[in-house]
């Protein structure tokens, strides 16, 4: 753990630079006309990836319900850091929003932990139900003492290995070193399958692969193919281990001190219709990238995720002998037939006002 938090420190001093760049030129980049109130939001996908799509249209809907005058500016592709720093940037103050998923929000707030739990939903139906029902929506809010939360979640699919070689069982990860986020629960994941961790920014990834640096990754089949990651690592086994949710997070000292309640209610608003453009763009997204991905003749593989569901049960007992843990997944894994258990709420919830 030591290690992973040093070397995120170590990917923050990087972007030292552009953190201080931005604080002296917040004030003239604020706003497009004096009138116009304009958040900063930066990321680390590409321009291809379906969040960054509605994060513009996100932006597109707040342009037309405020009339002009409450609007975006996206900074895409890691140009301001990997999601750690931007994360940490909301912290400061420094920009207003930002693209975290649950892998990289577990480091900030424990309770995303449970959404890197390997084999945690069955299907997309039931990841919807949790991810957009109560249990999902008060995670949201969960780390608003630490100075930023989510208003919006996106949907991700499954996530399986991609590498060099083909991997049909836990047994093939032995002495492979694998790219994942910095989740201390993915971490551990891919150690009991196995492999050698190692924490990777995602634009860094596709020259990690081809260098050898790592020998395989893991994401979904769009951001496989729009990484072209599929170039360099051209087997894909689909073993589905997990499905990860984005957030759309922002600053609890921009929501509390820069926004007037009328325009939280329209942010809100443009949040909730970007969460639904963003689930359209899914099924056609997934079968153009699988599309292409076999046209340029990636090799896909079928396998038993018996095995790969065993090597991971260790994870399941750590998280039922955490009181606060066990009762979200008691929860989650109710949902999966669509029959949600009565059982404590969770607490942590915004205390301010204006709360989401
Ligand atoms: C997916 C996910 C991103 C994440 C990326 C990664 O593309 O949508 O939010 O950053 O995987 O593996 O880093």
């Amino acid at each position: 753990m030591r290690t992973l938090l040093s070397s995120i420190r170590t990917i923050g001093s990087k972007h030292l630079k552009v953190l201080f760049s931005l604080t002296l030129c917040a004030s003239a980049s604020l706003s497009w006309s004096d009138k116009t109130v304009s958040l900063k939001l930066a990321h680390n996908l590409n321009q291809k990836h379906m969040v960054h799509k509605a994060l513009i249209y996100m932006d597109q809907q707040l342009d037309t319900l405020s009339q002009g005058t409450l609007r975006i500016r996206i900074y895409p592709g890691g140009q301001m850091g990997d999601a750690v720093d931007t994360l940490q940037m909301l912290q400061h103050g420094i920009i207003d929003m930002t693209k975290g998923s649950a892998s990289d929000l577990e480091l900030f707030d424990n309770t995303f932990a449970i959404f890197n739990l390997p084999y945690l939903f069955e299907s997309p139906e039931h990841f919807n139900r949790v991810v957009y029902g109560p249990v999902g929506r008060a995670i949201m809010t969960s780390p608003t003492d630490k100075g930023l939360f989510a208003i919006a979640a996106y949907e991700t699919r499954f996530r399986s290995f991609y590498a060099r070689k083909p991997i049909h069982s836990p047994k093939d990860l032995k002495g492979m070193k694998v790219r994942v986020q910095p989740s201390p629960t993915t971490i551990e994941m891919i150690k009991l399958m196995g492999g050698m961790p190692t924490p990777i920014p995602f634009g860094e990834t596709y020259t990690a692969l081809q260098q050898g640096v790592v020998d395989m990754a893991e994401n979904n089949e769009p951001s496989y193919i729009d990484t072209r990651h599929h170039e360099v690592a051209r087997f894909f086994s689909e073993d589905q281990h997990s499905s990860i949710p984005d957030y759309l997070m922002i600053s609890t000292h921009t929501w509390k001190n820069k926004l007037t309640e009328e325009q939280r209610k329209m942010i809100r608003e443009a949040a909730e219709r970007s969460e639904n453009y963003q689930k359209t763009l899914w099924n056609e997204t997934l079968n153009a990238a699988r599309e292409t991905a076999k046209k340029s003749g990636v090799t896909f593989i079928k396998v038993d995720k018996q095995p790969f569901r065993e090597a991971i049960q260790p994870l399941y007992q750590q998280f039922t002998r955490h009181p606060r843990q066990a009762t979200l997944l008691a929860k989650i894994q109710s949902e999966a037939q669509g029959i949600p258990i009565p059982g404590p709420t969770l607490t942590n919830q915004p205390t301010f006002s204006t709360q989401p």
